[in-house]
């Protein structure tokens, strides 16, 4: 799909105790993953609880391009008749995969190991994102790639006839890139490798392992290291989509900085591969329980029950960034509610995102009065006790900054504004009448 929807202003004033029930939608990486392994299945993998945000849309339109039956039977509910490993027939139109770097990188990981040639192309986000990262490993399998200046969007990409296996170590730290890598790996006889110095969200894994896949990950010298068995038959699954800990972060963020608040946030996602920011909140003196710890579709899941409360500044050490990558944005928010100084550390890949995260953070936040520093690789917010607002910031077409300073404006002095609130679609549909909800004055 094209987004060609016009910017949509927004505004979000100060807002009393947020008080109730948070139920965010369905996880973004783990939706994807779904519809895409639900293609490359024999059978009907049935799905519930899939993120029904644009993203998600494009790579279910994308599926049924390359042959799959795709059909969504309610709110949440699609069902994938997929064509098996190796299956996919040539699509007949370009493949628009809008914002998301998560859907173009996976569907030209899955497509590269088919004799078959498809372009693709996205939004003016996306087509300023680094895809060299996917498409020089999918060379090595023998995909033949054209792209423009720089290895960025539109690509067209001819499948490899003869694939040959693949032992990659990942250059930086990229599910994406991973995720690519297997994906390409199935359609190939033999073991395909990929390493990784720092494990990252291993959503992939454990959806291919549960598909039927013969996949095993292990901790070596060489560091984190997955190998997958060549042209298994995937057998079609139910998936049950847990809640996205990337979206719950926003709810949670507002009630720990809004004073007063306490909401619940049922069935979120505690992968500790996505975990990293529960992780820092609780070093900052959040008052977070998790409750009713359990497991749903393969991933550990608990209820969230989050209080307003003091917090202080924390470092966040780079080991951690992969685990808590897409809520930096919504830390420094918080970071700026907090006594103290926080500073994230090796957070570099957040220049390479739906925008350049540190620079429209640190100039978001600067618009409202908070000290922000930043170098090529880390941010630091300094914290205050009453941040002032009355800015307006700048989204650049990417949902997390503008759900981010949407937060900041319900506990700052003066409203805050953004130019855009219309990228918000692509993850979180709801989030409006959700946070109103809540008692958020926004709109
Ligand atoms: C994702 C991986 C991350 C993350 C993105 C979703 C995924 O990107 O930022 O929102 O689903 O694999 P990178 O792999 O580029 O770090």
């Amino acid at each position: 799909m094209s987004h060609s929807t016009d910017p949509r202003p927004m505004t979000v004033r100060r807002s009393g105790p947020l008080r109730g029930t948070a139920q965010v939608p369905g996880d973004k990486s783990i939706s994807h993953r779904a519809l895409i392994l639900g293609a490359l299945s024999v059978g009907e993998t049935r799905i519930t609880g899939l993120l029904e945000g644009q993203d998600v849309l494009d790579t279910a339109k994308a599926m049924a391009a390359f042959g799959a039956r795709v059909e969504r039977l309610g709110q949440g509910e699609w069902s994938v008749h997929g064509v098996g490993v190796g299956g996919f027939s040539e699509p007949e139109g370009v493949i628009d995969c809008g914002n998301s770097g998560t859907g173009v990188r996976l569907i030209m990981g899955a497509m590269a190991t088919t004799p078959i040639t498809a372009t693709f192309t996205g939004d003016a986000s996306l087509s300023r994102r680094p895809m060299a990262r996917v498409t020089e490993p999918l060379e090595l399998f023998g995909a033949q790639i054209t792209a423009r200046e720089g290895g960025r969007l539109p690509i067209t990409l001819q499948g490899a006839a003869d694939p040959l296996p693949v032992r990659y170590r990942t250059p930086v730290a990229s599910a994406q890139i991973k995720s690519a890598i297997l994906l390409a790996g199935l359609n190939v006889p033999g073991e395909t490798v990929v390493i990784e110095a720092e494990p990252t969200r291993d959503h992939s894994e454990r959806m291919l392992a549960a598909f039927g896949a013969d996949i095993r990950a292990e901790t070596t010298e060489e560091g984190h290291v997955i190998t997958l068995q060549g042209r298994p038959e995937l057998r079609a699954q139910a998936v049950a989509v847990p809640r996205d800990p990337s979206s719950a972060a926003f709810p949670v963020a507002a009630a720990l900085i809004v004073p007063g608040s306490e909401i619940r946030v049922p069935g979120v996602s505690r992968n500790p591969t996505r975990d990293g920011l529960y992780v820092t909140l609780l070093e900052m003196g959040a008052d977070i329980a998790f409750e009713n710890p359990r497991e749903e579709g393969g991933e550990p899941v608990a209820d969230l029950v989050v209080r307003h409360g003091a917090l202080k500044g924390v470092v966040v050490p780079a080991e951690r960034a992969a685990s808590m990558i897409d809520e930096f944005p919504i830390l420094s928010v918080i970071a700026a509610f907090a006594e103290g100084t926080t500073v994230m550390n090796g957070v570099a890949e957040l220049r390479v995102k739906e925008s350049d995260r540190i620079d429209a953070m640190a100039r978001g936040l600067e618009a409202n009065g908070v000290r922000v520093e930043e170098t090529k690789d880390s941010m630091t917010v300094h914290g205050m006790d009453r941040v002032p607002g009355g800015g307006r910031a700048v989204t650049h077409l990417d949902h997390r900054i503008a759900m981010s300073f949407l937060v900041l404006g319900l506990a700052s002095e003066a409203p805050v504004s953004i130019d855009d609130g219309a990228p918000i679609a692509t993850s979180f549909p709801d989030f409006l009448p959700l946070m109103q909800g809540l008692g958020g004055d926004l709109g």
